[in-house]
């Protein structure tokens, strides 16, 4: 009953900590695939190539279902995947949708026609290839009418956090922050598009001040997936073991990972 989630590094450890709060019975599979991140400065292409052999490791691990919590990744590969690649009795979910149903209060699987909502300005913040995909305004657009977004790609806050210093993704989110507000003066809601983000929230609460409200994913796409997970249980694979997987090294890995979940985290060799 394995469900798998996928990243291009540890980011996605935050999707991973809501989920498994929220669904404690599950086995995850954790998938970094730390030997290439960042992904946020790759073409379509190659994220395509190395978010489909990540996801054929997690089948391969028992998954039927796989998240994709990378942004970066449900943006530059997702719909290539779901309209080509994925098998017939397998699914691959992005984060984008539950992100956006929040925005747009509305409730899952809701298709009527766009309409108007609360929120009018709309700051993300982003990869350079999140940004470039413009996936979020397509899927937005379905949903909502007259709310402009303005996105800022927030160049080398992933490798700050992937690094570990904290003081140089500070920095970088305010400085992102300030370039954002330059363009869009008074946001009155931000998305944090990126796995790794909600690491540094804080960060990017102190800059935006308190009139701007903050959307971060673990929490959203953790009750999502428990929603899809009621009314699809057979989608729990067969695979029995929750499991750390890295492409990276996996020591190193260990010790980053033990170090954001505050608790010993042991990832083996993918
Ligand atoms: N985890 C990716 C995301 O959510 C960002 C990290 C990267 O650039 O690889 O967009």
């Amino acid at each position: 009953m394995a469900v798998g989630i996928f990243d291009s590094g540890l980011g996605g450890l935050t999707v991973y900590q809501a989920a498994a709060e929220a669904l404690p019975d599950v086995p995850f599979v954790y998938f970094g695939d730390n030997a290439n991140t960042p992904y946020g400065v790759r073409d379509a292409e190659d994220i395509y190539k190395l978010t489909t052999a990540g996801v054929t490791r997690l089948f391969e691990a028992g998954c039927d279902l796989v998240i994709l919590a990378c942004n970066t990744a449900s943006a530059a590969a997702l719909r290539r995947m779901q309209e080509g690649w994925v098998p017939a009795d397998k699914r691959v979910l992005g984060v984008f949708v539950p992100l956006i149903e929040a925005l747009t209060e509305r409730e899952w699987g809701d298709n009527s026609p766009p309409r108007e909502v609360a929120v009018k300005h709309v700051a993300l913040f982003a990869t350079p290839a999140t940004v470039r995909s413009r996936a979020f305004q397509r899927e937005l657009a379905f949903r909502a009418i007259g709310v402009d977004v303005e996105a800022q790609a927030c160049a080398g806050v992933v490798d700050a956090i992937e690094e570990g210093d904290m003081i140089l993704a500070e920095a970088l989110v305010r400085s992102h922050v300030e370039a954002l507000r330059r363009k869009m003066p008074e946001p009155d809601a931000a998305i944090l598009g990126c796995t790794h983000y909600p690491i540094v929230e804080d960060d990017f609460k102190d800059a935006l001040g308190p009139n701007v409200k903050v959307f971060s994913q673990p929490a959203l796409v953790a009750a999502s997936l428990a929603d899809y997970l009621k009314r699809r249980p057979e989608m729990r694979g067969p695979g029995e073991v929750p499991m750390f997987l890295t492409t990276g090294d996996p020591q190193r890995v260990s010790d980053q990972a033990t170090r954001f979940l505050r608790r010993r985290t042991e990832f083996h060799a993918a």
